[in-house]
């Protein structure tokens, strides 16, 4: 974990030039990647919906893996969840690419924070390996995950800081060399379970509330804040009053019913094995979130299998009727 020593002096005047003084007055969000692990198309996928946006098919539109950027002023911007895909949604949004004056080997991106450590999540931080400073934001259980894998020395922690989020609690996030990037988030952990590949043999938690998944609430000063929850396996009591009254939600969107996979013939797992919960049914997030005040509703995190991802099938209209939209790469929000 990093310790912010520097003198706060210092970081005001890096405040100053980056012209940080003047309070925020909106919180701007780019979801950079709205499907699930994999990609839509993923790369070895022949199931109908992969053909289809494959084939080019209308009605349906590429999506890469799970990401969004958020920034205060427009001009610093925070990466949450850093996706195997992350080049091309780098080369995709000007945003995140070096300013025309900015110094010869130079980013936009002052820091990334992580939901969990599936490799939909934190693959591409390997791909930000350039010894380029910024700083990466996690609670410890995905934190222990970088440590544990010495791949992501990659990013030395000297010049790539890792700072531990905490539960219940607000936390300004800031660049590698502490000056403010004027985003916070505060981050709580959801039902949810460990990675994929850390699984061992035998264990059945795919819902416990360990801090391996956490949801966050993205804000900046006085602006609006957002709610960020691309992977979650149940929405109870608390999680729904937490919601209420957010102007906006994002929230997983990988599975339309539970056994989609399976009943697709590409795999064994249920939506609640993979520690997510779908969309429809009498337990499903729409039914769950149905009586919260919540201004705008939208899935992110789509899985390749979802049939919402066709926009001509019936179940995208009865998502949509249920006044939620799909959310697309290259999705704006302001707040
Ligand atoms: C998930 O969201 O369940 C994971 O990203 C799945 C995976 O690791 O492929
Ligand atoms: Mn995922």
């Amino acid at each position: 974990m990093d310790v912010i020593a520097r003198e706060s002096s210092d970081i005001e005047d890096s405040a100053d030039r980056r012209g940080l003084r003047a309070a925020p007055t909106a919180l701007r969000v780019r979801i950079i990647g709205t499907a699930a692990g994999g990609g839509f198309p993923q790369w070895n996928c022949n199931y109908r919906l992969s053909r289809a946006v494959r084939a080019g098919a209308a009605g349906f539109c590429r999506r890469t893996q799970s990401s969004l950027a958020a920034s205060a002023d427009g001009r610093n911007w925070v990466l949450f969840n850093a996706s195997p895909d992350i080049r091309q949604q780098i080369a995709e949004t000007p945003q995140l690419q070096p300013a025309a004056d900015a110094p010869l080997r130079s980013t936009p991106i002052r820091a990334v924070v992580l939901t969990n450590a599936d490799v939909d999540h934190v693959a591409g931080l390997l791909s930000l390996r350039e010894r380029q400073p910024f700083a990466i934001y996690a609670a410890r259980p995905v934190l222990e995950v970088l440590e544990a894998n010495s791949i992501f020395n990659v990013l030395d922690p000297a010049i790539v800081p890792r700072r531990e989020l905490p539960m219940g609690a607000e936390t300004d996030i800031r660049a590698a060399d502490g000056s403010p990037t004027g985003v916070s988030v505060e981050s709580f952990a959801v039902p949810g379970k460990i990675a994929l590949y850390l699984e061992e043999p035998g264990r059945t938690d795919f819902a416990s509330e360990s801090g391996d998944t956490i949801g966050l609430r993205i804000g900046a000063g006085k602006a609006g804040s957002l709610f960020y929850i691309p992977g979650c396996a149940r929405v109870d009591a608390a999680l729904a009053a937490r919601l209420d009254g957010t102007a906006c939600l994002l929230f997983d969107g990988t599975v339309y019913t539970d056994d989609e996979m399976i009943d697709a013939g590409v795999g064994a797992k249920t939506g609640q094995r993979m520690g997510h919960l779908a969309m429809s049914g009498k337990e499903g997030s729409i039914a769950a979130l149905a009586g919260a005040r919540i201004g705008r509703r939208v899935f992110v995190h789509i899985n390749n299998t979802n049939p919402v991802l066709d926009e001509n099938s019936a179940e995208h209209a009865a998502v949509r009727a249920a006044g939620w939209e799909i959310g697309h790469d290259g999705m704006e929000i302001v707040l």
